[in-house]
């Protein structure tokens, strides 16, 4: 049984297995440029965040209806809940929905409707995270947050993902205080392949209260310092560093390096159907890749539901968080 852990991190179009991909292309009448999964898996050789990003958007073509959006979160959540995911804090893109002529209301009312019957039927609570496309303008984005606003009792809060370097954090500040202003709460990915300062302007500017990835945080010891003090959380995924080449080999992944220096680190998949794994999947390899210690895996499950936005319901995180301290490792 794998240990009980929140995924904080996690693009449900990242999910789309190359099966359903194709089960969902036929259903709609979208030509894939692929014979086979086969031959699609084999485009799954990415030398940088953008060579993934083109082939991430370029699959969403087969996702056109409430149906096909509640497929694909109902197929993410089947298989977290065997992962071991007891809470899961899901963003989706809509712009690049939109973009496509696929309404918002599409996106989330099918979303919704795997979500809704997802503690019933998988034992997982969920919420979901609007993300903002940095590679597009700050005006899209306050127009996209225009167009969530029928939807927002469905909606946690905001977060920032796409092609990171050149686009700073400050230029999404106006959205991001007008979300504030609405209730909503507030991430942003920032330092995956950006540098350092834009983790700082994440929390200055945009006031973010966790930050996607945070990966490149140790090469500045001043933010370190203060992300240890303010006990900020980092959504990290490393099987997404390795195949995006962030990092050059898992064992040389600094997850054990960022615990050891006291960040409040958590462990997550982003985009698994692409990364080769799952959260559990990838608690495994980290594990052993790293030596990861027992009292350290059962720290990054422990944070990830300290971290997450649970405050509005009544005892669940204490609940997790008790499962967390029972659970027992097994040998294999
Ligand atoms: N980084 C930025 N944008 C993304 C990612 C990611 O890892 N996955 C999906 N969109
Ligand atoms: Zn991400």
């Amino acid at each position: 049984m794998p240990i009980p852990k929140a995924e904080l991190h996690l693009h449900i179009e990242g999910t789309l297995e190359p099966e359903l991909a194709f089960e969902l292309a036929a259903r709609n009448g979208v030509r894939l440029p692929y014979a086979d999964t086969e031959e699609l898996r084999k485009a799954y050789l990415f030398d940088d965040l953008q060579s993934f990003l083109d082939l991430y958007y370029s699959l969403m073509a087969v996702l056109r209806t409430e149906d096909d959006f509640e497929a694909l979160a109902e197929a993410y959540l089947a298989r977290a809940a065997a992962q071991g995911v007891r809470h899961a804090e899901i963003f989706f893109d809509p712009q690049a929905h939109t973009a496509r002529g696929v309404s918002i209301g599409t996106v989330v009312e099918g979303l919704g409707r795997a979500l809704d019957r997802s503690r019933e039927r998988h034992g997982i609570s969920t919420r979901l995270i609007l993300c903002f496309l940095r590679d597009q303008s700050a005006e899209s984005a306050l127009a996209t947050l225009d167009a969530a606003r029928p939807y927002l009792h469905r909606i946690v809060g905001i977060g920032l993902d796409s092609a990171e370097v050149g686009h700073p954090p400050a230029k999404f500040r106006e959205v991001y205080a007008v979300a504030s202003a609405l209730g909503l709460r507030k991430v942003a990915h920032a330092g995956e392949e950006g540098p350092p300062s834009y983790i700082t302007e994440a929390l200055d500017v945009l006031g973010v209260e966790r930050i996607d990835h945070g990966l490149r945080a140790l090469e500045d010891p001043e933010l370190v310092a203060r992300l240890v003090r303010d006990r900020v959380p980092l959504t990290l995924c490393p099987l997404s560093n390795v195949r995006l080449r962030a990092v050059d080999v898992l064992e040389a992944h600094p997850l054990g390096r960022m615990m050891d220096a006291g960040l409040m680190c958590t462990v997550n998949s982003d985009d698994p159907a692409y990364f080769g794994g799952y959260v559990d999947d990838t608690f495994l390899a980290v594990r052993a890749a790293l030596g990861l210690s027992e009292s350290r895996l059962r720290e990054l499950a422990r944070n990830s539901f300290l971290a997450a936005f649970l405050d509005d319901e009544e005892g669940l995180r204490e609940r997790y968080l008790a499962e967390v301290e029972a659970y027992e490792f097994g040998t294999g």
